[in-house]
């Protein structure tokens, strides 16, 4: 498959995420000669302008280290631009004229990748399908959130999709999945007994999975306020997680017999309470340094009075066998103290205390970012003459564990599965469905309520009432345990 042309086709190729992403992505893929050998890259959007002006837009985006301009001349040599509409089909004939152009022989293989506003979605995928469909070999998409804003606008959407195109070319792209800590939770679950036959309500009382940034909207907020921190990483994002720590084995690990495993335990998932979410919004700090001095409210492309939570915590309850009882707390913001996505397992107290209640939970965190890191909260004797009790670690940290080790960026890890035809870590229709059944609800009464998201400052760890929220969730704060970064031997 790899010897044969492959056509990479940006659609929407002058925005943002195509120049701070995708077109980076590509290149990074490009350097390091992970695509195939006769890959051509063309980009198309309604913007008039040639290849020159995409590499001074692209530019200060992509890394280029010394030695490596050759390399990326060569690359820029396999890239095209075409400008044309969206909804005609005359310009789609000539994007198909300019694919054909280079694909010689019996079998050539096209990938789109849409990076278009979902205004256009529609028109663009029916004149892909129509005009550019590669008639000798494979034709394969992929999309990126919003997914819809609801269950029915994402129906909709998905109803579309599946008149135009089969589920094995359709990648749903959710870049949590490409994270190197996200693709380890299945053989950290299930390539280690110690985990395994404790990983249940009978061992753990809670689970928190949290995803903290630590700056706002930043002028993005008229895009954010349709959406709002639920739909923006909570339903997508941090339910993909989920749906990874609770899942039952997979019968192999097959991408159908994984997925199917992911649809299965949020099957078990009733719709969210509005009693189980804390909303909050963010306010400026009058003390801080230029933007935290800023709110949500401030930023001057949100709405006046606009309600949309840039802060969540909501508790899920998955009603199987192994998981009835234990919350699992999904909690995300912007504009807080500091950047970090995490999950943390809280084991539930040992019963039988002989220790006077000196004894702290066991919690196993799996840290997403920044820093891979595996660590498991463990209490020991404190070393010495004494019989007394200290909180330690056993730890797995990337940084010093595996020094020679690059981990690779989610979207380049994605983009060359779609090459590869790896559906593993992509999203399935019926995966979607199930996670706009979960939050839909909720996200309604909110709406249709105007329920105001309690403040917090900017900068802060977020609105004070949501220790409380955790505590009530059977999540339990010591604050006595400071995680410290190895040092190097
Ligand atoms: C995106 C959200 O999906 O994820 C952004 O739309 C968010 O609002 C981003 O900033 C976070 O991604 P990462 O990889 O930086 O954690």
């Amino acid at each position: 498959e790899f010897q044969y042309p492959h056509t990479f086709i940006l659609m929407g190729a002058s925005g943002d995420l195509a120049k701070k992403k995708i077109y980076p992505t590509i290149w990074y893929l490009y350097r390091d000669n992970l695509l195939p050998k006769h890959s051509k890259f063309i980009g198309y959007a309604r913007t008039k302008q040639t290849m020159q002006d995409v590499r001074e837009k692209t530019k200060k985006y992509m890394k280029v280290r010394p030695g490596e301009e050759e390399l990326l001349e060569n690359f820029w040599a396999a890239n095209d631009y075409l400008a044309g509409s969206y909804d005609k089909r005359i310009d789609y004939e000539f994007l198909n004229q300019l694919i054909s152009k280079h694909e010689k022989g019996i079998c050539a293989n096209r990938i789109f990748y849409l990076a278009v506003p979902p205004t256009v979605f529609e028109e663009v995928t029916v004149n892909i399908k129509n005009a550019c469909s590669s008639i000798k070999g494979f034709t394969r998409v992929i999309i990126e959130k919003p997914f819809g804003r609801d269950d029915v606008s994402s129906e909709k959407l998905s109803n579309h999709l599946a008149t135009l195109f089969r589920e094995e070319q359709i990648y749903r792209i959710d870049h949590y999945l490409g994270k190197e800590m996200v693709q380890n939770l299945m053989t950290i679950r299930f390539a280690n007994q110690i985990f395994n036959p404790a990983w249940n309500r009978e061992n753990i009382a809670s689970v928190l999975i949290s995803f903290k940034e630590p700056f706002g909207t930043e002028g993005r907020g008229g895009y954010f306020d349709d959406f709002g921190i639920i739909r923006d990483v909570m339903q997508n994002h941090l339910l993909q997680i989920l749906s990874l720590v609770a899942m039952e084995k997979p019968v192999t690990l097959n991408p159908n017999d994984i997925r199917d495993e992911k649809v299965k335990v949020l099957r078990h998932i009733n719709p969210i309470e509005l009693k189980d979410i804390l909303v909050g919004q963010y306010v400026g700090n009058p003390d801080g340094q230029g933007e935290e001095k800023l709110g949500y409210l401030n930023d001057p492309t949100v709405p006046k009075g606009s309600v949309t939570p840039t802060y969540a915590l909501a508790a899920l309850w998955i009603n199987n066998a192994r998981w009835q009882g234990v919350p699992f707390i999904l909690r995300c913001g912007k504009a807080l103290n500091e950047r970090k996505a995490e999950v943390r397992v809280q084991y539930k107290d040992v019963p039988g205390d002989i220790f006077s209640g000196h004894s702290k939970r066991n919690e196993l965190v799996i840290r997403v970012q920044p820093g891979e890191a595996l660590y498991l909260k463990m209490m020991s004797k404190s070393p010495g003459m004494k019989f007394d009790l200290v909180e330690t670690e056993l730890d797995l940290t990337y940084s010093t564990r595996y020094k020679e080790a690059s981990v690779p960026d989610a979207y380049e890890r994605l983009i060359l599965d779609v090459f590869t035809g790896t559906q593993m870590h992509f999203v399935r229709n019926d995966e979607l469905k199930e996670a706009w059944r979960i939050f839909t609800p909720v996200l309604k009464k909110l709406e249709e309520n105007k329920i105001k998201p309690v403040p917090y400052v900017y900068g802060s760890r977020g609105p004070p009432e949501a220790d409380g929220k955790l505590s009530e969730y059977d999540f339990k704060f010591s604050g006595s345990y400071k995680w410290q970064k190895p040092e190097s031997p």
